[in-house]
């Protein structure tokens, strides 16, 4: 038996696959984000390891974990955990949607090393950047910093005792050489830091220790239980439902909204704001277009209403042509295509007739046309997709998929563990780590249904596209 556990923003979920990679028990606990200004998105560490618990304990009251052999861990990106000597957590982890650092992003992106040897813009939502805030605007707490973790890797550390990462998290950071796969000397110097306030580095698909003792026994596991490199939430999900290879992609509709290709070869456009990040298997790598709100707006939405968006979306019938009434979801800005912190959403064109369901329909149009500009981005710069699936929370509505697919102009699978994952693929990560079947990671999950675009719909949603971008260029001047 394997456990792949994903630390994502709204939740912990933990999972447990058999040798056969059946899933045989599942739990969840919830992450409250902390927004203390316009801009900010922080969370507590402590609540990740509170969260842990609570679901481990879960799992084991649902199954004997006594069969367990290895921990694999996803996690949302880029989150900075500072931490001193003893290893105590310094201030609250700031998040990957968290834009305060634009200023220190613009300025290290401004330095052509960072181009050149992580292949990608420094977003303000990169680690780099929020070190380079935390350094001028909380200066006492940087001179206490010994380490910086991602968030998963602070998981791994109150699991292990070690301080690891694994390559597809570490790319996000604007500190690797995502070509070479190692930390770069000349970027961390860039940022104040040294090597020796970095953890190790391993694959994701091996070994970075083993559970703690005291863990296995109030859990039920087994002594020696393997720890697995694990992924970065989106490269994790890649391997949960078999996207490792040139052509195959997803569509992840979670918080964050992500357009994720494998490549076989390391291929990086920085300037066309698609990131080029490390798979988790080795000599691999993967390319993607990030929408910092997805299904974020949805849920943003629902609260103003005081409703579930699982009840807004099936209260919406079949698909319908966009009509007037037009959302932009750059509640906290945008990264692919636009890279821009300061940008915020919109409802345009409201009228007497703007019921909820109007409404609901223009949240989900946006974050479609959304996913269409991550697309045109990472096309232009020569990616294939040949295979889509979609995953996440937003791809059980039937409504959110088939927008996405007619604005795309290509069918969309959805596999059965859609919503599992991060935490599917971490667990087949710890399966390999475990000296399981590593042929077997490519596979693809078991296809529920297959959505396709509505061609009598399509150029509606071209023209709600040209509309969507024009809105964009428009409010571009007002901020
Ligand atoms: C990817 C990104 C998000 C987070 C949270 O670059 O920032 O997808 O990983 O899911």
């Amino acid at each position: 038996m394997f456990i792949g556990l994903d630390l994502g923003t709204s939740g912990l979920k933990g999972l447990v696959i058999d040798d056969a990679q059946n899933i045989c028990a599942e739990a969840i606990a919830p992450l409250q984000v902390a927004r203390l200004h316009d801009g900010w998105s922080e969370h507590q560490p402590q609540d990740w390891l509170d969260a842990a618990e609570a679901v481990m304990v879960a799992l084991a009251s649902q199954i004997d974990l006594g069969a367990v052999r290895a921990i694999g861990l996803s996690g949302h990106m880029h989150g900075a955990t500072l931490l001193d000597s003893s290893d105590m957590v310094l201030r609250p982890c700031i998040l990957w949607n968290d834009t305060r650092s634009a200023l220190e992003a613009a300025q290290l992106d401004g330095d052509p090393i960072f181009r050149r040897l992580t292949g990608n813009i420094v977003f303000p939502g990169f680690t780099a950047p929020k070190l380079a805030w935390v350094r001028t605007h909380e200066p006492d707490i940087f001179a206490q910093l010994a380490k910086v973790l991602l968030p998963k890797d602070y998981l791994r550390l109150w699991l292990s005792g070690e301080h690891v990462a694994e390559m597809s998290d570490a790319a996000g950071t604007s500190w690797l050489d995502v070509e070479r796969r190692d930390w770069s000397d000349d970027l961390l110097a860039a940022t104040g830091l040294r090597r020796s306030n970095m953890p190790r580095l391993v694959e994701g698909s091996e070994a970075s220790g083993t559970l703690r003792g005291t863990l296995s026994s109030r859990w039920g596991l087994p002594t020696g239980v393997v720890i697995a490199g694990g992924g970065g939430d989106n490269a994790a999900s890649a391997i949960g439902v078999g996207v490792v290879r040139a052509g195959d992609a997803f569509v992840s509709l979670g918080t964050s909204g992500v357009l994720f290709a494998a490549s076989d070869t390391y291929q990086p456009d920085a300037a066309s704001a698609v990131h080029t990040f490390c798979h988790a298997l080795p000599d691999t790598w993967h390319q993607m277009g990030v929408i910092l709100a997805a299904a974020d707006a949805m849920n943003w939405f629902g609260r103003v209403l005081g409703a579930t968006p699982e009840h807004m979306t099936a209260e919406l019938g079949p698909l319908q042509a966009p009509s007037n009434t037009m959302f932009l979801p750059y509640l906290g800005g945008e990264r692919t295509p636009h890279n821009d912190a300061a940008i915020r959403a919109s409802f345009l064109n409201l009228d007497h007739g703007t019921d909820r369901r109007a409404m609901t329909r223009a949240v989900i149009e946006g974050v479609a046309f959304a996913v269409r500009d991550s697309f045109d981005a990472l096309t232009s710069t020569g990616t294939k997709i040949e295979r889509l699936l979609a995953v996440g929370g937003g791809s059980k509505s039937e409504y959110w998929i088939q927008a996405i697919a007619t604005t795309l102009g290509l069918s969309i699978s959805i596999p059965i563990s859609g919503d599992f994952g991060g935490a599917f693929g971490a667990a087949r990560l710890g399966m390999m780590a475990a000296g399981g079947l590593p042929s077997d990671v490519a596979t693809a999950p078991k296809i529920v249904r297959v959505v396709d675009p509505v061609p009598s719909l399509q150029d509606d949603f071209l023209s709600g596209l040209s509309s969507y971008r024009a809105a964009y260029r428009a409010l571009k001047t007002l901020t």
